[in-house]
């Protein structure tokens, strides 16, 4: 769950006009998806509506896994999209390449846990190893990654366009060598990227 997102994403001027989806709410409806202040908001998880809360019955929650929301043929587009439902690697990046066919022109994606708090954090149940697209995305030089130094790197992807192949041998990191990587790049506090965001949809107006 992520602690923070919400407080980031209600700093944008307009943020009631913006159309949010989130893959994975948690259940009760999530720390996120209640919080945040956009009129259009999309979830979708496999969990019952019982336990995600019936008042998200319908039209804004999905109860479904992300692969069948994606080809399930919708047209429906966002302003941001928030990636936090299965948490191992090649699903993490399946869902991103298909968030980028969802999203509005300057749209932006956020990823939770790309940087887990520590080695044992990389188990599936907990940040997983999705972290390896992290690795993968600063290896082929990914414009405009955006990890945040605390709620489990928290990464905002502003304007992602490209699809991501995976890397040919289907490589897979130790978590060592993520931090390896981690010690060497720009990582941004929350400050840092609520300002970039800000200034992101400011440039839309
Ligand atoms: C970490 S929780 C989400 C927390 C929430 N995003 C927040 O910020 O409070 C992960 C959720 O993803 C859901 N999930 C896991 N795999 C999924 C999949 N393949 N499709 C849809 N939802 C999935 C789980 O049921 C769980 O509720």
């Amino acid at each position: 769950m992520s602690g923070v997102l919400y407080k980031i994403i209600n700093e944008i001027l307009n943020v009631e006009d913006l159309k949010f989806l989130e893959l994975g709410l948690g259940g009760g409806g999530g720390g996120t998806f209640r919080k945040i202040n956009c009129k259009h908001k999309r979830g979708v998880d496999t969990l019952p509506i019982e336990q995600i809360g019936m008042d998200l019955e319908g039209q804004i929650f999905c109860p479904m896994t992300t692969d069948d929301y994606f080809s399930s043929g919708t047209q429906e587009k966002f302003d941001i999209i928030f990636i936090d439902a299965c948490h191992e690697y090649t699903h993490v990046l399946k869902d991103f390449n298909n968030s980028t066919k969802c999203l509005n022109p300057g749209g932006v994606i956020f990823i939770h846990d790309l940087v887990p708090i520590d080695a044992n954090h990389t188990q599936l149940h907990l940040s997983g190893d999705g972290y390896n697209l992290l690795y993968h995305l600063w290896q082929i030089g990914y414009k405009n990654v955006i990890t945040m130094n605390t709620d489990c790197g928290l990464t905002m992807f502003l304007r992602p366009k490209e699809q991501v192949s995976p890397p040919e041998e289907n490589k897979f990191v130790s978590y060592d060598k993520l931090m390896e990587e981690y010690s060497k790049r720009k990582i941004y506090s929350e400050d840092e990227m609520t300002a970039l965001l800000i200034a992101h949809f400011g440039e839309q107006q």
